[in-house]
């Protein structure tokens, strides 16, 4: 039986260095990758296999970017939710999100709010934005609500303390902009994701590059420790 994609995740690396290869500044490649984003929700949307598309669009440690590149991301990612409200529900996307909002703005917060409880209804796809997210965060976050709540600590009740567990495991994991590391995103779900690792850069990022990879999946031989 051949492997099945449902949950695909992707580090969008790249965004700064298409902007600059082009002269341009690196919001530019963000306002590129917003729309990247869109094009890839859309086509996971009429995909026969895909059920989970998450998207690592803002890691914990990007606070540590200039402010004008860190309010330029919250005023992005406010205005492509207002803006793709519409295109989320034609399409029957449902929205959520990973991570620790409490660090964003009220009016973002809200924005988010908005997008989860009008789409939460929809089943064709579910795409996932990692916002202020880090699975350090997250795990240290998952034993510590266990421990306030004397909980044994087994696999099973870490699992289902770990926010993205919901979502599932992850089957393939891309990472795009050419570097190969995890950066500390879906550690627990990631255990037996097949790892895919390309050169292009997020705003160049396409649907045909996504099948490819989808098929070379197939041809994977997935044993889960088993043999
Ligand atoms: C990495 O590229 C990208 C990010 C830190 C942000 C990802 C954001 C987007 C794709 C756009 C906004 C998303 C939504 C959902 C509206 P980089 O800046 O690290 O690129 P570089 O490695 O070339 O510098």
């Amino acid at each position: 039986m051949s492997n099945i994609a449902r949950h695909i995740a992707i580090i969008m690396d790249g965004n700064g260095r298409w902007a600059s290869e082009r002269g341009l500044k690196r919001v530019k490649g963000h306002e590129r990758g917003a729309e990247v984003v869109r094009t890839m929700t859309t086509y996971a949307s009429n995909h026969p296999e895909i059920e989970v598309l998450t998207l690592y669009a803002f890691s914990t440690e990007n606070w540590k970017r200039p402010k004008m590149e860190v309010d330029f991301l919250m005023r992005l990612l406010s205005n492509y939710l207002k803006n793709e409200l519409k295109t989320y529900i034609e399409q029957e996307v449902r929205f959520e999100t990973i991570g620790d909002l409490s660090r964003f703005s009220p009016a973002l917060r809200k924005q988010i709010e908005i997008n989860k409880e009008e789409t939460k209804h929809f089943t064709k796809l579910t795409q996932v934005l990692a916002l202020n997210y880090g699975s350090h965060d997250e795990i240290t976050r998952a034993v510590k609500s266990l421990c306030e709540r004397r909980e044994e600590i087994t696999v099973e009740s870490l699992e289902n303390a770990i926010e993205s567990s919901k979502f599932g495991p992850v089957d393939i994991l891309i990472r795009t902009g050419g570097e190969q590391r995890l950066s500390n995103f879906l550690l627990w779900q990631s255990a037996y994701a097949e790892l895919f690792f390309t050169q292009t850069l997020w705003p160049d990022f396409n649907p045909d590059e996504l099948e490819s990879i989808i098929e070379a999946f197939k041809k994977r031989h997935r044993r889960f420790g088993g043999i």
